[in-house]
């Protein structure tokens, strides 16, 4: 299974991500968390991409392919991946193309998770993630058990620096204008698939698994 994971931001790409490896044994691969990682551990790359997260913007194409690249030639990558937020850009699409020529793998699905902006923005707002393990939750549609705590692991939950209002209105702006052409891409490319992003989390990932297996 190579699968990518499309869709705005707050739209399920990570939640349904995290649901689909705990049952395919393949690794989830988000270039937000690959950023955020390097923000974390103030490396070169980290201080470069978080210019563009702060301002809501994407990171520069070079950056990103280059990153992407290097992680789907790894060996855990060849039985299957999921890609979560990547590509994001024409440039990136045609990219990602040459990098699974090279390495002979055709993608089973390129599927979008469809929301309406006007959902968006208190889907975002309302996340909160576990720093120990990474977990997704929010407030009101996927709280923990006990607030601020993880279920799975008992990490401390945190929100991300770039999920403040004026931040996700400036990545929606983005997402607009930069990434949803691709549909028509995936479309051309006979790969597409779209499910509703409005339903209940596991309803969603029903739908996903469906359009995966189909
Ligand atoms: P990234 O981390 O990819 O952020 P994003 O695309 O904005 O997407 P999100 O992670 O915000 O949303 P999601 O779809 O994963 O939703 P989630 O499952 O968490 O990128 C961050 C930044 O990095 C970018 O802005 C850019 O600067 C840079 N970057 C990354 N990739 C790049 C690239 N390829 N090129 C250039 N720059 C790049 O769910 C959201 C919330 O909703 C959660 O609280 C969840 O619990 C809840 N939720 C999920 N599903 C449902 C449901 N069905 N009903 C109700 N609530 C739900
Ligand atoms: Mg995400
Ligand atoms: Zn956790």
């Amino acid at each position: 299974m190579y699968i990518l994971m499309m869709g705005p931001p707050g739209a399920g790409k990570g939640t349904q991500a995290e649901k689909l490896v705990a049952e395919f044994p393949i690794p989830h691969i988000s270039t937000g968390d690959m950023f955020r990682a390097a923000v974390k551990n103030g490396t070169a790359l980290g201080k470069e991409a978080k210019k563009y997260m702060d301002a809501g913007g994407l990171v520069p194409d070079a950056v990103t392919i280059g990153i992407v690249k290097e992680r789907l030639s790894e060996t855990d990558c060849a039985k299957g991946f999921i890609l979560d937020g990547f590509p994001r850009t024409e440039e990136q699409a045609v990219a990602l193309d040459g990098i699974l020529k090279g390495l002979n793998i055709k993608l089973t699905a390129a599927v979008n998770i469809d929301v309406p902006d006007s959902e968006l923005i208190s889907r975002v707002t309302g996340r909160r993630i576990c720093k120990s393990c990474g977990a997704t939750y929010h407030v009101k549609f996927n709280p923990p058990k006990k607030a601020g705590i993880c279920d799975k692991c008992g990490g401390e939950l945190f929100q991300r620096d770039d999920d403040k209002e004026a931040t996700v209105k400036k990545r929606l702006e983005a997402y607009h204008s930069q990434t949803a052409p691709l549909i028509t891409y995936y479309k051309k490319a006979g790969v597409y698939k779209e499910v509703d992003g409005t339903q209940q989390i596991d309803k969603v990932f029903a739908d996903v698994v469906a359009v995966v297996k189909g």
